[in-house]
């Protein structure tokens, strides 16, 4: 079905016949395969007496080769996939089967993705990014500290290079437009933290999505934001170079090397939030982040310090 996508993608007409040549099938069994494609990706195809096949809007799919040639000093290997369960969950399988370590897991969609505390992440077929890079750690826990933080801001930052000016850091580690949610990280960890372990740094951007009925937060993407579309090869490419540079920063230095920055770029500094984790919800003041990116908020006048996975934040009407 993706090969008779891939003749497709130019955004021409393109003949049944041509198309079942070129696939050396019939022309009713390319009539089947493009309803598929309909049904399955969610994509547009006009289908013209006389003329043939045209994808709504052309396609730029994920290509590995033009990401190493557009990052050639950040040389992680890339494994594509046109759908996959979850990019996270390909690179655990990929570790477990002892693939070595720094690579990247990439998709076209996602079936099963994966957001934070349980919910799904919505994967719509060649819109946006799903990115897992795998890192091995050896030798301890500073270098998780924050590491989640440090993804955000390189996330962040690629943004902003590529014109999404707006773009800023909502703890611990979202990155929205305003109070409208580009991009999300997930890490997901196997092994000994104290010892060798690896981990999973997933982030998903949203990128040339316009509409979509899975999310059911605020959300934006670099086209809405824009008004352009971007080409994604380019920038998981930029994403991979920020990336490099943000974590061998943190890796040299800890957290507390990258603490100011975050702060600096953090929408919530000094607004009234509430801090969810499970039924519990703690009202309190953003005062920012410790050295290694736990929350500190001011509650009833106390400083008070909060990490966790499982927490999250929402602005009090009041703020
Ligand atoms: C969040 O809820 O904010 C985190 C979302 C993380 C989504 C990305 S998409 C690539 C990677 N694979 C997944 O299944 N999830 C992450």
């Amino acid at each position: 079905m993706l090969t008779l996508l891939k003749l497709l993608k130019d955004g021409r007409f393109h003949s049944g016949e041509a198309l079942g040549a070129a696939l050396g099938i019939s022309r009713s069994a390319v009539w089947k395969q493009l309803q598929h494609l309909e049904a399955e990706l969610g994509l547009s195809i006009h289908k013209v007496r006389g003329r043939g096949y045209q994808l709504a809007a052309p396609l730029t799919l994920l290509d590995p080769q033009e990401i190493g040639r557009l990052a050639s000093s950040c040389n992680w290997p890339v494994l594509a996939f046109d759908s996959i369960d979850s990019t996270n969950a390909e690179a655990l399988r990929a570790i477990d089967q002892g693939q070595a370590s720094p690579f990247i897991v990439l998709a076209e969609r996602q079936t099963a993705g994966r957001g934070r505390r349980g919910r799904r992440w919505a994967s719509p077929f060649a819109e946006n990014i799903y990115y897992s890079l795998v890192l091995r750690i050896e030798g301890g826990m500073r270098q998780l500290e924050g590491l989640s933080l440090v993804v955000g801001l390189a996330v962040m930052h690629t943004l902003r290079e590529l014109g999404i000016s707006a773009a800023g850091l909502k703890w611990p580690n979202d990155v929205l437009v305003g109070q409208k949610k580009i991009a999300g990280i997930l890490l997901e960890l196997v092994g000994d933290p104290a010892d060798v372990c690896h981990v999973v740094l997933g982030v998903g951007i949203n990128v040339n999505m316009q509409v979509t009925e899975e999310v059911d937060q605020q959300w934006t993407s670099m086209r809405l934001q824009s008004g352009k579309v971007f080409d994604r090869n380019l920038l998981v490419a930029e994403l991979g170079l920020m990336l490099q540079k943000y974590l061998s920063r943190h890796q040299a230095g800890g957290f507390s090397a990258i603490q100011a920055e975050w702060e600096q770029n953090h929408l919530w500094q000094g607004r009234a939030v509430s801090l969810i984790a499970g039924v519990t919800h703690i009202d309190g003041e953003v005062l920012g982040i410790d050295s290694q990116g736990a929350l500190r908020l001011k509650v009833d006048g106390v400083e008070k310090v909060f990490s966790g996975g499982e927490l999250s934040l929402r602005l009090r009407d009041d703020s």
